[in-house]
């Protein structure tokens, strides 16, 4: 088990953010599912994104369980993710929690998604939300992860809403990095964020965990190196994409190992010793998700694997098959 923020993730095995997790029946089976310690939600937009068959679709490699997908974020709206996860919940006793991933491109729009996910947290305060800040795919608009330092407009809303109510749990999912420097900009935009409790002197972070690490974005596979799909030249129509699964493992691992270790170094006054990771990328066994947990991960996530196998992954996972 794992505590992030006010959230219990019993056992600590997530899904991570998908497009299997993108519809009620999806998140109920997910929910359902005994070896999933929390659900999280496909990343949703308040206005939902227009996602059309031919370009946004995603592809499993034929030499190892590794994928590429070239989908954006989820056509389904935050008004409809609320209305499904309230329908869920308000069926059954379980506190597992909900993880609401979403993302905004500017302040306002940032507090209107708070907003609207803070009224369902009121009759239902398992719920947390998670800020992707690194979809490769979104034509026109970066990963914003890439430039911390640009985000912390986005970040102050969340950071202001933790602090009018601090039983919010927030994290953030990130996409891979590839260099010392990168991990110290995040760090030091995460440490600008903390506050001093009244009274203890101890700093806190709104920010309570790193969900690491995304796919790895402008990757190729052609259309031979996956199943199906013979008649295409690239494996998604976009041609580049996300990489995850298998392929994305070492540097998924790095990237935990790099942010635990950080974490660590920072002094005992620091807000940011208790931010837990998340470890995701590759993790298609036992082994793998132990791997994570030895990188430094406290929760272990998969997508591709998931996507595979359904729920029963989860199963796989926690050593079951
Ligand atoms: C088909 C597909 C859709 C994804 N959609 C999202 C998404 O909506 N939001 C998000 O934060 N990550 C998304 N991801 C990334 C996964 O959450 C995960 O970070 C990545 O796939 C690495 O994990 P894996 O190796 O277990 O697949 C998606 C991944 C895949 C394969």
């Amino acid at each position: 088990m794992a505590r992030i923020g006010t959230l219990d993730i019993v056992p600590a095995l997530v899904n991570s953010s998908c497009a299997w997790s993108s519809n009620l029946e999806q998140l109920t089976a997910l929910f359902d599912c005994p070896h999933t310690g929390a659900v999280i939600t496909r990343t949703t937009t308040l206005n939902g994104f227009a996602e059309d068959s031919e370009t946004h679709t995603v592809a499993f490699a034929s030499e190892s369980l590794s994928t590429l997908n070239s989908y954006g974020y989820s056509p389904h709206k935050l008004s409809q993710y609320l209305e499904w996860i309230g329908s869920i919940l308000s069926t059954t006793s379980s506190k597992k929690p909900f993880i609401i991933s979403a993302t905004a491109s500017d302040p306002e729009s940032m507090q209107r998604v708070v907003s609207e996910i803070q009224v369902l947290r009121k009759k239902f305060p398992q719920i947390g939300i998670e800020f992707n800040t690194s979809c490769p795919n979104i034509q026109g608009s970066p990963p914003a992860g890439y430039t911390p330092r640009e985000l912390r407009p986005l970040l102050l809303v969340l950071a202001d809403a933790w602090a009018a109510d601090p039983t919010l749990t927030i994290g953030l999912k990130l996409p891979p990095y590839v260099h010392a420097a990168e991990f110290a900009e995040v760090i030091h935009v995460l440490r600008g964020l903390c506050t001093l409790e009244p009274g203890s002197g101890v700093a806190r972070s709104p920010i309570a965990y790193l969900a690491c690490t995304n796919t790895l974005g402008n990757s190729l596979l052609f259309a031979d190196q996956v199943q199906g799909n013979a008649a295409a030249e690239f494996a998604v129509p976009t041609a580049l994409g996300g990489l995850a699964g298998e392929s994305l493992h070492p540097l998924a691992l790095g990237n935990v190992r790099s942010f635990s270790e950080a974490l660590k170094a920072e002094g005992s006054s620091s807000g940011l010793r208790d931010v837990v990771i998340i470890g995701i990328g590759g993790v298609t066994t036992a082994a793998a998700a132990e791997r994570m947990r030895k990188a430094g991960a406290k929760v272990v996530g998969s997508a591709t694997l998931f996507g595979k196998e359904g729920v029963r992954a989860f199963e796989i996972l926690a050593g079951g098959k």
